[in-house]
Protein backbone atom coordinates (compact mmCIF):
# COMPACT_ATOMS: atom_id res chain seq x y z
CA UNK A 1 0.00 0.00 0.00
CA UNK A 2 1.42 3.22 -0.69
CA UNK A 3 1.03 6.47 1.40
CA UNK A 4 -0.87 9.09 -0.98
CA UNK A 5 -0.42 11.86 1.50
CA UNK A 6 3.04 11.48 1.44
CA UNK A 7 3.11 10.45 -2.50
CA UNK A 8 1.36 13.67 -3.41
CA UNK A 9 3.63 15.35 -1.17
CA UNK A 10 6.55 14.11 -3.36
CA UNK A 11 4.71 14.65 -6.47
CA UNK A 12 4.44 18.63 -6.01
CA UNK A 13 7.95 18.45 -4.96
CA UNK A 14 8.88 16.59 -8.44
CA UNK A 15 6.88 19.40 -10.27
CA UNK A 16 8.91 22.40 -7.93
CA UNK A 17 12.19 20.82 -8.24
CA UNK A 18 11.44 20.22 -12.37
CA UNK A 19 10.30 23.96 -12.77
CA UNK A 20 13.56 25.28 -14.01
CA UNK A 21 12.80 22.72 -17.75
CA UNK A 22 9.74 24.44 -18.17
CA UNK A 23 10.93 25.98 -21.07
CA UNK A 24 13.19 23.53 -22.19
CA UNK A 25 12.53 21.82 -25.87
CA UNK A 26 9.93 22.20 -28.16
CA UNK A 27 6.58 20.68 -28.92
CA UNK A 28 6.21 18.36 -31.99
CA UNK A 29 5.08 20.57 -34.58
CA UNK A 30 5.08 17.69 -38.00
CA UNK A 31 1.85 17.08 -36.83
CA UNK A 32 0.86 20.80 -37.31
CA UNK A 33 -2.36 20.13 -34.57
CA UNK A 34 -0.09 19.31 -31.64
CA UNK A 35 1.69 22.61 -31.63
CA UNK A 36 -1.90 24.41 -31.33
CA UNK A 37 -1.80 23.21 -27.36
CA UNK A 38 -0.60 25.01 -24.69
CA UNK A 39 3.19 24.51 -24.13
CA UNK A 40 2.69 25.33 -20.67
CA UNK A 41 0.59 22.55 -20.29
CA UNK A 42 1.65 20.00 -16.88
CA UNK A 43 0.06 17.40 -15.14
CA UNK A 44 1.06 14.28 -13.67
CA UNK A 45 -0.63 11.45 -12.57
CA UNK A 46 0.00 7.88 -10.36
CA UNK A 47 -2.56 5.17 -9.62
CA UNK A 48 -1.94 2.58 -7.45
CA UNK A 49 -2.59 -1.12 -7.91
CA UNK A 50 -5.92 -0.92 -5.04
CA UNK A 51 -7.29 1.83 -7.79
CA UNK A 52 -6.08 5.01 -6.03
CA UNK A 53 -5.27 8.04 -7.61
CA UNK A 54 -3.60 11.37 -7.16
CA UNK A 55 -3.17 13.61 -9.37
CA UNK A 56 -1.55 16.93 -9.92
CA UNK A 57 -1.68 19.99 -12.62
CA UNK A 58 -4.29 19.85 -15.48
CA UNK A 59 -5.72 16.40 -14.60
CA UNK A 60 -8.43 16.73 -17.29
CA UNK A 61 -7.10 17.73 -20.79
CA UNK A 62 -7.06 15.16 -23.66
CA UNK A 63 -3.61 14.46 -24.60
CA UNK A 64 -2.98 13.01 -27.65
CA UNK A 65 -1.13 9.80 -26.82
CA UNK A 66 0.13 9.54 -30.05
CA UNK A 67 3.12 6.60 -29.70
CA UNK A 68 1.64 5.15 -26.62
CA UNK A 69 -0.99 3.93 -28.61
CA UNK A 70 2.13 1.49 -29.90
CA UNK A 71 1.37 0.03 -26.44
CA UNK A 72 -1.88 -0.75 -27.55
CA UNK A 73 -1.51 -2.03 -31.19
CA UNK A 74 0.82 -4.20 -29.73
CA UNK A 75 -1.14 -5.59 -26.96
CA UNK A 76 -4.35 -6.28 -29.40
CA UNK A 77 -1.77 -8.01 -31.56
CA UNK A 78 -0.53 -10.28 -29.30
CA UNK A 79 -4.24 -11.69 -28.17
CA UNK A 80 -5.74 -11.47 -31.96
CA UNK A 81 -3.01 -13.55 -33.46
CA UNK A 82 -0.35 -14.52 -30.98
CA UNK A 83 3.72 -14.36 -30.17
CA UNK A 84 4.75 -16.25 -32.84
CA UNK A 85 3.40 -14.56 -35.77
CA UNK A 86 3.59 -10.94 -34.46
CA UNK A 87 7.40 -11.58 -33.72
CA UNK A 88 7.69 -13.03 -36.81
CA UNK A 89 7.23 -9.79 -38.52
CA UNK A 90 8.55 -7.68 -35.73
CA UNK A 91 11.79 -8.20 -33.56
CA UNK A 92 12.78 -7.24 -30.12
CA UNK A 93 15.92 -5.49 -29.61
CA UNK A 94 16.34 -1.52 -29.27
CA UNK A 95 17.85 0.25 -32.21
CA UNK A 96 19.67 3.43 -31.82
CA UNK A 97 17.51 4.69 -34.71
CA UNK A 98 14.88 7.89 -35.12
CA UNK A 99 11.36 6.50 -34.07
CA UNK A 100 10.18 6.91 -38.06
CA UNK A 101 13.46 5.56 -39.45
CA UNK A 102 13.19 3.32 -42.18
CA UNK A 103 16.60 1.99 -41.79
CA UNK A 104 15.91 -0.39 -39.19
CA UNK A 105 13.76 -2.69 -41.73
CA UNK A 106 14.85 -5.73 -43.18
CA UNK A 107 13.43 -9.02 -43.33
CA UNK A 108 11.55 -7.83 -39.81
CA UNK A 109 11.27 -4.47 -38.27
CA UNK A 110 13.37 -4.22 -35.12
CA UNK A 111 10.99 -3.31 -32.63
CA UNK A 112 7.02 -3.15 -32.13
CA UNK A 113 7.65 0.68 -30.75
CA UNK A 114 9.25 1.82 -33.51
CA UNK A 115 6.61 3.37 -36.49
CA UNK A 116 7.29 0.95 -39.06
CA UNK A 117 6.63 -1.66 -36.06
CA UNK A 118 3.60 -0.28 -34.84
CA UNK A 119 2.38 0.04 -38.63
CA UNK A 120 2.97 -3.70 -38.13
CA UNK A 121 1.17 -4.02 -35.24
CA UNK A 122 -2.28 -2.38 -36.24
CA UNK A 123 -1.75 -4.53 -39.39
CA UNK A 124 -2.33 -7.71 -37.23
CA UNK A 125 -5.42 -6.89 -34.78
CA UNK A 126 -8.54 -8.48 -36.07
CA UNK A 127 -12.11 -6.63 -37.32
CA UNK A 128 -13.95 -6.73 -40.46
CA UNK A 129 -13.08 -2.89 -41.70
CA UNK A 130 -10.98 -0.29 -40.63
CA UNK A 131 -13.70 1.32 -38.51
CA UNK A 132 -14.52 -1.72 -36.56
CA UNK A 133 -11.07 -2.56 -35.87
CA UNK A 134 -10.54 1.15 -34.43
CA UNK A 135 -13.96 0.49 -32.60
CA UNK A 136 -12.38 -2.66 -31.11
CA UNK A 137 -9.19 -0.80 -29.95
CA UNK A 138 -11.29 2.63 -28.62
CA UNK A 139 -13.30 -0.10 -26.17
CA UNK A 140 -10.31 -1.95 -24.93
CA UNK A 141 -8.68 1.36 -24.24
CA UNK A 142 -11.80 2.27 -22.39
CA UNK A 143 -11.83 -0.85 -20.52
CA UNK A 144 -7.99 -0.35 -19.42
CA UNK A 145 -8.76 3.55 -18.45
CA UNK A 146 -12.03 1.98 -15.72
CA UNK A 147 -14.78 2.55 -18.43
CA UNK A 148 -14.03 6.40 -18.39
CA UNK A 149 -14.99 8.20 -22.26
CA UNK A 150 -12.04 7.60 -24.60
CA UNK A 151 -12.22 11.15 -26.90
CA UNK A 152 -10.64 11.20 -30.34
CA UNK A 153 -8.94 13.70 -31.57
CA UNK A 154 -10.45 14.03 -34.92
CA UNK A 155 -8.61 17.46 -35.83
CA UNK A 156 -5.32 15.81 -34.69
CA UNK A 157 -5.86 12.69 -36.45
CA UNK A 158 -6.82 14.51 -40.00
CA UNK A 159 -3.84 16.72 -39.23
CA UNK A 160 -1.78 13.75 -39.04
CA UNK A 161 -2.98 12.10 -42.26
CA UNK A 162 -2.52 15.42 -44.20
CA UNK A 163 1.27 15.39 -43.40
CA UNK A 164 2.45 11.80 -42.73
CA UNK A 165 4.16 11.16 -45.93
CA UNK A 166 6.87 9.26 -44.06
CA UNK A 167 4.60 6.48 -42.37
CA UNK A 168 2.44 6.55 -45.53
CA UNK A 169 5.79 5.03 -47.33
CA UNK A 170 6.81 2.99 -44.53
CA UNK A 171 3.55 1.62 -44.85
CA UNK A 172 3.91 1.02 -48.87
CA UNK A 173 7.69 -0.34 -47.93
CA UNK A 174 6.04 -3.01 -45.59
CA UNK A 175 3.74 -4.15 -48.17
CA UNK A 176 6.42 -4.20 -50.67
CA UNK A 177 8.28 -6.25 -48.85
CA UNK A 178 5.47 -8.60 -47.74
CA UNK A 179 5.85 -7.21 -43.69
CA UNK A 180 2.32 -6.40 -43.57
CA UNK A 181 -0.28 -7.87 -45.93
CA UNK A 182 -3.51 -5.94 -46.96
CA UNK A 183 -4.39 -2.45 -47.74
CA UNK A 184 -1.50 -0.55 -46.60
CA UNK A 185 -4.04 2.90 -46.38
CA UNK A 186 -6.18 1.44 -44.49
CA UNK A 187 -3.57 -0.05 -42.00
CA UNK A 188 -2.10 3.41 -42.05
CA UNK A 189 -5.05 4.99 -40.98
CA UNK A 190 -5.81 2.58 -38.34
CA UNK A 191 -2.39 3.49 -36.95
CA UNK A 192 -2.65 7.15 -37.05
CA UNK A 193 -6.51 6.94 -35.83
CA UNK A 194 -4.71 5.11 -32.76
CA UNK A 195 -2.20 7.86 -32.16
CA UNK A 196 -5.25 10.66 -32.18
CA UNK A 197 -7.11 9.21 -29.02
CA UNK A 198 -7.47 11.32 -26.13
CA UNK A 199 -6.78 10.88 -22.66
CA UNK A 200 -6.24 12.57 -19.71
CA UNK A 201 -3.53 11.63 -17.25
CA UNK A 202 -5.95 10.12 -14.70
CA UNK A 203 -7.13 7.84 -17.33
CA UNK A 204 -3.30 6.87 -18.48
CA UNK A 205 -2.42 6.60 -15.13
CA UNK A 206 -4.86 3.64 -14.59
CA UNK A 207 -4.15 1.77 -18.02
CA UNK A 208 -0.39 2.00 -16.51
CA UNK A 209 -1.95 0.89 -13.16
CA UNK A 210 -4.04 -2.21 -14.57
CA UNK A 211 -0.78 -3.42 -16.56
CA UNK A 212 1.14 -2.76 -13.11
CA UNK A 213 -1.55 -5.23 -12.07
CA UNK A 214 -0.90 -8.22 -14.34
CA UNK A 215 -3.74 -7.14 -16.40
CA UNK A 216 -6.50 -7.38 -14.01
CA UNK A 217 -9.22 -4.36 -13.30
CA UNK A 218 -7.97 -2.64 -10.24
CA UNK A 219 -10.79 -4.24 -8.60
CA UNK A 220 -9.24 -7.62 -9.41
CA UNK A 221 -12.71 -9.24 -10.97
CA UNK A 222 -11.87 -9.36 -14.73
CA UNK A 223 -8.57 -10.43 -16.67
CA UNK A 224 -8.31 -7.34 -19.39
CA UNK A 225 -5.23 -8.58 -20.76
CA UNK A 226 -3.52 -11.92 -20.88
CA UNK A 227 -0.75 -12.17 -17.76
CA UNK A 228 2.04 -13.28 -20.76
CA UNK A 229 0.82 -10.37 -23.13
CA UNK A 230 1.48 -7.70 -20.32
CA UNK A 231 4.98 -9.54 -19.77
CA UNK A 232 6.11 -9.30 -23.35
CA UNK A 233 4.72 -5.56 -23.68
CA UNK A 234 6.62 -4.42 -20.12
CA UNK A 235 9.72 -6.13 -21.23
CA UNK A 236 9.24 -4.05 -24.71
CA UNK A 237 8.61 -0.99 -23.13
CA UNK A 238 11.67 -1.28 -20.51
CA UNK A 239 14.31 -2.06 -23.35
CA UNK A 240 12.35 0.02 -26.35
CA UNK A 241 9.93 2.27 -25.06
CA UNK A 242 11.99 5.61 -25.03
CA UNK A 243 13.55 4.88 -28.06
CA UNK A 244 17.12 5.99 -28.43
CA UNK A 245 17.42 6.81 -25.15
CA UNK A 246 15.39 3.84 -23.59
CA UNK A 247 19.22 2.10 -22.23
CA UNK A 248 19.82 6.06 -20.44
CA UNK A 249 16.06 6.21 -19.66
CA UNK A 250 16.12 2.87 -18.10
CA UNK A 251 19.21 3.35 -16.12
CA UNK A 252 17.82 7.14 -14.64
CA UNK A 253 14.07 5.84 -14.30
CA UNK A 254 14.36 2.13 -13.61
CA UNK A 255 10.69 0.89 -14.80
CA UNK A 256 9.20 0.10 -18.13
CA UNK A 257 7.65 3.39 -20.05
CA UNK A 258 6.39 4.82 -23.37
CA UNK A 259 6.43 8.09 -24.52
CA UNK A 260 4.32 10.04 -27.27
CA UNK A 261 5.03 13.31 -28.88
CA UNK A 262 1.64 14.58 -27.12
CA UNK A 263 3.88 14.85 -24.47
CA UNK A 264 2.53 12.45 -22.26
CA UNK A 265 5.09 9.53 -20.60
CA UNK A 266 3.27 6.18 -19.26
CA UNK A 267 5.35 4.58 -16.46
CA UNK A 268 4.39 1.45 -15.06
CA UNK A 269 5.76 0.08 -11.70
CA UNK A 270 4.87 -4.22 -11.69
CA UNK A 271 3.14 -4.25 -8.40
CA UNK A 272 2.41 -0.95 -7.41
CA UNK A 273 1.25 1.73 -9.78
CA UNK A 274 0.99 3.20 -12.83
CA UNK A 275 2.03 7.02 -13.58
CA UNK A 276 1.83 9.21 -16.32
CA UNK A 277 3.66 12.95 -16.91
CA UNK A 278 2.01 15.35 -19.11
CA UNK A 279 4.44 18.58 -20.72
CA UNK A 280 4.52 19.19 -24.48
CA UNK A 281 8.16 20.29 -24.77
CA UNK A 282 10.46 17.43 -26.29
CA UNK A 283 14.12 16.69 -26.32
CA UNK A 284 15.40 15.38 -29.90
CA UNK A 285 14.12 11.65 -29.31
CA UNK A 286 10.72 12.70 -29.08
CA UNK A 287 10.40 12.44 -25.19
CA UNK A 288 8.84 14.55 -22.95
CA UNK A 289 11.58 17.00 -21.13
CA UNK A 290 10.05 18.01 -17.79
CA UNK A 291 8.09 14.27 -17.67
CA UNK A 292 11.91 12.80 -17.99
CA UNK A 293 12.94 14.54 -15.10
CA UNK A 294 9.42 14.36 -13.28
CA UNK A 295 9.37 10.74 -13.35
CA UNK A 296 13.48 10.37 -12.72
CA UNK A 297 13.04 12.20 -9.45
CA UNK A 298 9.61 10.64 -8.06
CA UNK A 299 11.26 6.81 -8.81
CA UNK A 300 14.45 7.95 -6.67
CA UNK A 301 12.12 9.48 -3.64
CA UNK A 302 9.52 6.61 -3.63
CA UNK A 303 11.76 3.65 -4.41
CA UNK A 304 9.97 3.09 -7.74
CA UNK A 305 13.18 1.93 -9.88
CA UNK A 306 12.42 -1.95 -10.48
CA UNK A 307 15.89 -3.30 -10.24
O1 LIG B 1 3.71 8.44 -36.38
C1 LIG B 1 4.13 9.42 -35.79
O2 LIG B 1 5.15 10.01 -36.11
C2 LIG B 1 3.33 9.92 -34.59
N1 LIG B 1 1.94 9.72 -34.82
C3 LIG B 1 3.74 9.20 -33.32
C4 LIG B 1 5.21 9.36 -33.01
C5 LIG B 1 5.53 9.42 -31.57
O3 LIG B 1 4.69 9.70 -30.73
C6 LIG B 1 6.94 9.20 -31.18
N2 LIG B 1 7.11 9.45 -29.78
N3 LIG B 1 7.65 9.87 -28.92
Amino acid sequence: MMDLIETERILKLAIKNSENLKCEGEVASYIPELANVDQDNFGVSLTTTEGETVSLGDDKFKISIQSISKVIDLIMALEDVGAEKVFSKVGTEPTEYKFNSLIPIEEKVVNPFLNAGAITTSSLISGSDVINKFNRVMKKVSELSNGDEVTFLEEVYKSEMRTTDRNRSIAYYLKSIGIIEGNAEEILDLYVRGCSIGLNVRQLSTIGAVLANGGRSLDNKVQLVEKEVVKTTLALMATCGMYEESGKYLIEVGFPSKSGVGGAILGIIPGKCGVCTYSPRLDESGNSIRGKKVLAEISKTLDLNIF
